[in-house]
């Protein structure tokens, strides 16, 4: 007899953030009619943000070349050039830095690269994850070592700042961490962390001789007066440090698929650099990344007009994310720890605010008989129940705290949109919706 084709560890796969989408299908399904305001991706693009024009001209120039190279295979690792280039400037930026570009690699898009370096974590060795975090990071090392994630509490009575303690008592009852992952600017909370945390992250790595994994991706994206602080320069050159970016976010291409992995400090510890080797085998396992943005890279970025965009975006992020700020607050139920940074923000629902008895009106019978269904169940998070009768309520998909393996119950919401009618006309109808619920049971 043939040997199984299911995979027990499928069970640590969680992605909500895009489970939801199966669930706006079938709601369609049922209701051909069925308009969504889709409030779970972080996708510029349906959010009415436009790719400037400059970056088109790149791409054209660049597919119109004599030879059509970007039309064939790039290096597997990256271009060499453009990997000297990120190199470059990682060092521009962060006069500290000693990236090296041997230890650059080009990705399609960081979710390959989050993917292909817990993939090459020792069996065994774990890399604790923050909580809430962005799915992927958990779910794929999860994954990997088929156990549940090991997490630290991001604290929300603090801003949403590290809780150095619970990080530290994590690490001592799991002598198998091996790294600490970070998202600065956070997804999902829209945190921005400054250097006194960062100091006593490195100091913890320090201490347990762990490496660092900071997905920086949202570098660029930083308001309300904050500065972005990088890992690079805190760390120096005292910690294994790895460091994630990617063009999805600096410019509205997440379509683009390109992102890239800096490993730091390679020379420090001679179990790292193997580990740095082994990742970037495996890479070649994927053959290319992207070769089409990858190649426009350093001329995107080096562009003039780049940095009065990004600050043009910056300025118009910051007056949304304070617009839905302003709204949220107005809740009592609701804990809302403004966006700093990046485009989401994370409000809890106060302690006790919520039950299973909750509902909203549905009024189509067939959506309501579904998603009474779907929230019947054992073990529904509370939030998860609220999320799916506002989508099916109201059509705005927001993806429940406990996708984000989120302790509290809340719902993370992007703060990307740009048309300010369709903005306000959602952020009236989700308040009223949360009333509403919160008063039915
Ligand atoms: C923190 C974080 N890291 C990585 C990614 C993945 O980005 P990419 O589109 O490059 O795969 C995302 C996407 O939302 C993200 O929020």
């Amino acid at each position: 007899m043939r040997t199984s084709f299911s995979n027990p560890k499928v069970q640590f796969l969680r992605y909500e953030i895009r489970e939801v989408v199966d669930v706006v299908q079938k709601l369609k399904e049922i209701d051909p009619e069925f308009k969504v305001i889709g409030e779970n991706i972080g996708d510029p693009i349906v959010k009415g943000w436009r790719v400037p024009a400059f970056v088109k001209q790149l791409i054209t120039e660049e597919i119109q070349r004599d030879g059509d190279a970007v039309f064939g295979y790039s290096h597997s690792r990256g271009n060499p050039g453009i990997r000297k280039w990120v190199a470059e400037l990682s060092r521009r930026l962060f006069p500290s830095s000693t990236l090296d570009y041997e230890y650059v690699l080009f990705t399609n898009g960081l979710g390959a690269a989050i993917s292909a370096l817990y993939n090459m974590v020792p069996h065994g060795s774990r890399i604790i994850q923050p909580a809430p975090t962005y799915p992927s990071h958990a779910s794929m090392e999860s994954f990997e070592s088929g156990a549940e994630p090991i997490m630290y509490r991001l604290d929300p009575f603090r801003n949403w700042e590290p809780d150095i303690d619970d990080l530290e008592s994590q690490i001592k009852s799991n002598p198998q961490i091996a790294g600490i992952t970070m998202i600065n600017p956070n997804n999902p909370t829209g945190a921005v962390y400054g250097r006194p945390v960062l100091e006593q992250m490195i100091r913890l790595a320090e201490k347990y001789q762990l490496m660092i994994l900071s997905d920086e991706i949202y570098f660029r994206m930083v308001y309300n007066g904050h500065k972005f602080v990088s890992m690079v320069e805190v760390a120096g050159n005292r910690v294994p440090l790895i460091v994630l970016r990617g063009l999805s976010k600096d410019v509205p291409w997440p379509g683009g698929r390109c992102g890239w992995v800096e490993f730091h400090n390679v020379n420090l510890d001679s179990g790292y650099r193997s580990y740095c080797e082994a990742v970037k085998k495996r890479i070649l396992l994927e053959v290319c990344s992207v070769h089409l943005p990858q190649a426009i890279v350093p001329r995107l970025y080096d562009h003039p007009e780049f940095a009065v965009w990004n600050r043009s975006y910056n300025a118009e992020l910051e007056k949304i994310a304070n617009t839905i700020a302003e709204r949220l607050e107005s809740i009592e139920a609701l804990m809302v720890n403004r966006a700093n940074g990046a485009f989401y923000m994370m409000p809890l629902f106060r302690e006790g605010v919520l039950n299973d008895r909750q509902t909203l009106q549905i009024g189509n019978p067939g959506i309501r008989k579904f998603v009474e269904q779907e929230v019947a169940g054992p073990g529904v998070a509370l939030d998860k129940r609220f999320a799916y009768y506002l989508l099916a309520s109201t059509g705005i998909c927001v993806v429940p705290a406990t996708g984000f393996y989120s302790s509290y119950p809340g719902f993370r919401i992007t703060t990307l949109e740009r048309d300010e009618k369709i903005r306000n006309h959602t952020y009236l109808r989700l308040t009223e919706a949360i009333r509403e619920y919160l008063h039915s049971a």
